[in-house]
Formats: structure tokens, sequence, C-alpha cells
């Protein structure tokens, strides 16, 4: 029962601490930053995850570090290519049997939202940081299928405390449901290789939760509860695209930057 938790010092890396030990789990926190209990290290470096791993008690990892946001490209390539591919590689050389893979709603942004997408809607990056994400995702279905591991990719809308604006109103996910979705991705003997929208049961959601059912995660949470205390309520053209603003042309690489 004990989880390596990459990412475990950032803002859902935190809150999967706080919460799933409630759930039976044990969590080893692996990070850059120090978390407390947590091992120090780099998700780059094979020799600092083998560390992670030495004891051969890890029955599972949930994979959080990395850019979270759209960067320049050597950045997201060193973290959210290449590190990703050492975080699976790591999880292949100490047979840890299961990985849950916090993908992002990034890596389909450019899709629709209504009629409401399946969760494993093909891939419509909105920005490099979802190209990542989606190869992310290629990869956890090579992983699973040529050396069998269960692979959950989720596809996370909003995870915050409180939505913050219209859009946030249908793609929160909250910490509870947060620790839920992981949880059941652990849990479920049915998982072999998954893509979950990670969001809420929030009444102007259009996202499809099936494929997050179908793994035991029921979420319980609903954003309208905040809608009346937010002030940010004005819809954006963008919003009709489940990336919502990354779709906008400020998220362009010249806009963004190269950092060549
Ligand atoms: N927050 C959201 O709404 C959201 C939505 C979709 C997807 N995601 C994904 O979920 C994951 C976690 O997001 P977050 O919001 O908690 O981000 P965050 O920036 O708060 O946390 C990321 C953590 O990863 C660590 N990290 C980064 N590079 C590392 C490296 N090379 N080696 C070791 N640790 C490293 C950082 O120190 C940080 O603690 C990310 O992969 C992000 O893309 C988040």
């Amino acid at each position: 029962m004990t989880v390596l938790l990459t990412g475990a010092a950032g803002r859902i890396g935190t809150a999967l601490r706080e919460r799933l030990p409630s759930f039976g789990w044990e969590v080893r926190g692996f990070d850059r930053e120090a978390v407390p209990g947590g091992v120090a290290g780099d998700i780059g470096s094979a020799g600092d995850l083998d560390g992670a791993l030495a004891d051969g008690d890890v029955t599972a990892i949930v994979h959080l570090a990395g850019v979270p946001t759209e960067a320049p490209w050597p950045q997201l390539r060193a973290a959210n290519v290449d590190g990703l591919y050492e975080v699976f590689e790591a999880a292949r050389r100490h047979r840890v049997p299961r990985l849950v893979f916090a993908s992002s709603n990034h890596a389909a942004g450019f899709t629709p939202n209504t009629p409401g997408p399946a969760a494993d809607t093909a891939p419509r990056p909105d920005t490099l940081y979802g190209v990542t994400k989606a190869f992310g995702e290629a990869l956890g279905r090579y992983y699973h299928d040529r050396y069998a591991m269960r692979v959950a990719c989720l596809r996370i809308g909003t995870f915050a405390p409180a939505p913050h604006d219209a859009r946030a109103l249908a793609t929160w996910l909250s910490p509870d449901d947060g620790a839920r979705l992981v949880d059941a991705c652990l849990r479920s003997p049915d998982l072999g290789f998954a893509i979950v929208w990670g969001v809420s049961a929030n009444a102007r959601n259009t996202w499809d939760h099936a494929a997050g059912r179908a793994l035991g995660y029921e979420p319980r949470d609903d954003a309208e509860r905040f809608a009346a205390r937010l002030t940010d309520v004005e819809p954006r053209p963008t919003d009709a695209l489940v990336g919502g603003e990354f779709t906008s042309a400020g998220y362009g690489i010249d806009e963004i930057g190269s950092d060549r």
C-alpha cells in the first residue's frame, strides 16, 4: 500500500499527501523541493528515482511532477518529456505494476466542449504543454501494451480549493474529489489503460464521467455552490473549447517565449 508521489511538494501533491492516508495509502513523497518525510530528487535522474524505489515496497506511482502550464520548450522537454520517461522507466525496472499520470485537459484543449467529449477523445493539444501531456498518454499506452503496466491518465480540469471564474464552474476538480479519483485509480482491479477526466460533479460540467465511473470514481463536489460569490463570471469565447484561455492567441510559441 506504499505509493510514490512525485511532485509531492506542489499544489495537487500537497492535497494528496494530506488525503491519501485516510484511504489507507502510505505516501512517500518525491520532489526536488523539500517534502516532510519525503525523498528529495529530480525526476530527470534515474539514480534519484532508483533510490526512492530501492526498498521494493512501492506498489504504485502517482506521477504529478513537472511543469504545470505553458512554458518554453526546453523547460517542458526536461520535465514533461525526459523526466516523464525516466519515471515510467523506473517503474518498469522496479516492477511497479501501476502508475497514475497527471495528464491535463490541455492534451485535448481544442476539442469543443459540447457535445460532451469522452475522456479518451483524440488528442488536440492547445499548447506545447498539452503536447507533452499527449506524449505522456501515448507513453502510458505503450507501457501498458508492452509491459502490462496498469496506467491511468487523468485529464485534470481546474484543481483548486475553489473555482475562480466562469470556466472553472464547469472544469473544477475539488481536492477531495481529486483524492477520490486517485484512490479509485490506485485501487481498481479493472484498470488496464484508461484516460479519465479529472473533474468534479459540477452542474455545468460537459465532460463525460463514464471512464472514471468504470474505475469506481464517484465525484461528490459541485462548483455551483461557489457561483454566487464569484466576481469573474463573464464567460469567454474560448470557454466553448475544452482548454479555455489556453486556446487563445496569447498562448502561442512566440507569445510565451522560446527560451532557446
Ligand atoms: N493544477 C491543475 O489544475 C492541473 C490541471 C491539469 C493538470 N495538472 C498537472 O498536475 C501536476 C501537478 O500540478 P500542480 O498544480 O500541483 O503543479 P505544481 O507546480 O504546484 O507542482 C509540481 C511539483 O513538481 C515538482 N517538480 C517539477 N519539476 C520537477 C523535477 N524535475 N523533479 C522533481 N520534482 C519536480 C515541483 O517542485 C512542484 O512541487 C502537473 O503535472 C500538472 O501538469 C494540474
